[in-house]
């Protein structure tokens, strides 16, 4: 009897080592990605050149890009099963950038409303890296012939430029790269800020009470929940109306996994302290084990080193095979 083994298909993703990892990056992006380990051949990266688009103390940069790695394996990632290492680790990206630059119109990236929003963020300094940004996570994606992109909903119109950009490269100059689909969480794909709800959790949040952070503690984590701003409803509900109490009901589910109804039926007559209380309780349930998994991890710089090398050699590797390609669909000497 033939067996036919079926090619697993591929995952890529990534996170900028810039600011603190909010419970955002975690539910959005980070959480699903632990959960899909199994299923697909997944490549996760610390996006270091992501993050110089805004200023950064090199020293700090170094050491959160260490720390996200590191916080990559505490959320249970498997560094062996999966590909973790930092992005300028791997020059390919930076040279497929390039390239893909050369097949992405300015209008398309006039429209990328994260432009938009981080031109406005820092007005002095408005850099070209921060305009061709898009182009560089595209490459991040199709560098690795990726089929599945795990993301927040935050990302959703960067995933849409890499298939367009993708679609274009492939129909002037024939078949090249994989065409690669967003996948959103059912929960948690726009955790919102705690003091503005109508807003998203943000690392750049200037206001600490506004975001929970993967590594505050667990008084912390509590104080800032029982602040969070609700409304004068004074009942527990599922609505846009409510955008607090939908947000701490958001958190309350991706922590337990239990559906939005399942939350509902449970916080049915209950007041926003004990809604408070219980999402209090599972966050930090969820986010404890992380913690000391983190702080027993970086004490080992051997150890992430080595991930890091050994890692990066693996992505190169992969992303060597398409780079190759690429450029002698370009018409260069290889
Ligand atoms: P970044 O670093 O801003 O965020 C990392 C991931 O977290 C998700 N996310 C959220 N999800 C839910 N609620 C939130 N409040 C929230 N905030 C952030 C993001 O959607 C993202 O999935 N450009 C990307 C990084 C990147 C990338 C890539 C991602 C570079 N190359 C290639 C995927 C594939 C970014 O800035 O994410």
């Amino acid at each position: 009897m033939s067996e036919t083994v079926e090619k697993k298909k591929r995952i890529f993703s990534g996170i900028q080592p810039s600011g603190n990892i909010t419970i955002g990056n975690y539910y959005g992006a980070l959480k699903n990605w632990t959960q899909m380990q199994d299923e697909y051949e997944s490549i996760y990266c610390v996006v270091d050149l992501h993050a110089i688009t805004v200023r950064q103390e090199p020293a700090k940069l170094r050491n959160k890009t260490r720390e996200l790695v590191a916080l990559y394996i505490a959320t249970g990632l498997d560094p062996v099963k999966n590909i973790i290492y930092p992005q300028s680790h791997v020059r390919q990206h930076a040279e497929l950038a390039w390239i893909l630059g050369c097949f992405t119109y300015m209008g398309e990236l006039n429209r990328m409303t994260q432009f938009k929003d981080k031109s406005a963020k820092n007005e002095s300094n408005i850099n070209a890296g921060l305009y061709t940004y898009p182009v560089l996570m595209a490459a991040d994606i199709l560098l690795f012939q990726t089929d599945v992109v795990p993301i927040g909903a935050d990302q959703k119109q960067h995933l849409e430029l890499a298939r367009d950009i993708a679609q274009r490269f492939n129909h002037t100059l024939s078949d090249t790269f994989t065409i690669p689909e967003p996948y959103f969480g059912k929960v948690g794909a726009r955790i919102m800020s705690l003091q503005d709800p109508t807003s998203k959790m943000s690392k750049s949040d200037a206001n600490p009470n506004a975001t929970l952070s993967l590594l505050d503690e667990p008084n912390i984590l509590t104080n800032k929940i029982k602040r969070a701003v609700t409304d004068s409803v004074g009942v527990i509900n599922y609505t846009n109306e409510q955008p607090g109490v939908k947000n701490l009901l958001d958190l309350y589910c991706c922590g337990t996994g239990d559906s939005i109804e399942e939350a509902l039926a449970f916080f049915e007559g209950k007041n926003y302290g004990q809604l408070k209380a219980s999402v209090a309780e599972v966050t930090v349930n969820e986010l404890k084990p992380i913690q000391d998994e983190f702080h027993r991890l970086m004490k080992d710089k051997k150890y992430l080193d080595d991930i890091i090398h050994t890692n990066s050699e693996r992505a190169s590797f992969l992303a060597e095979k398409t780079l190759r390609k690429v450029k002698k669909k370009v018409g260069f000497i290889v």
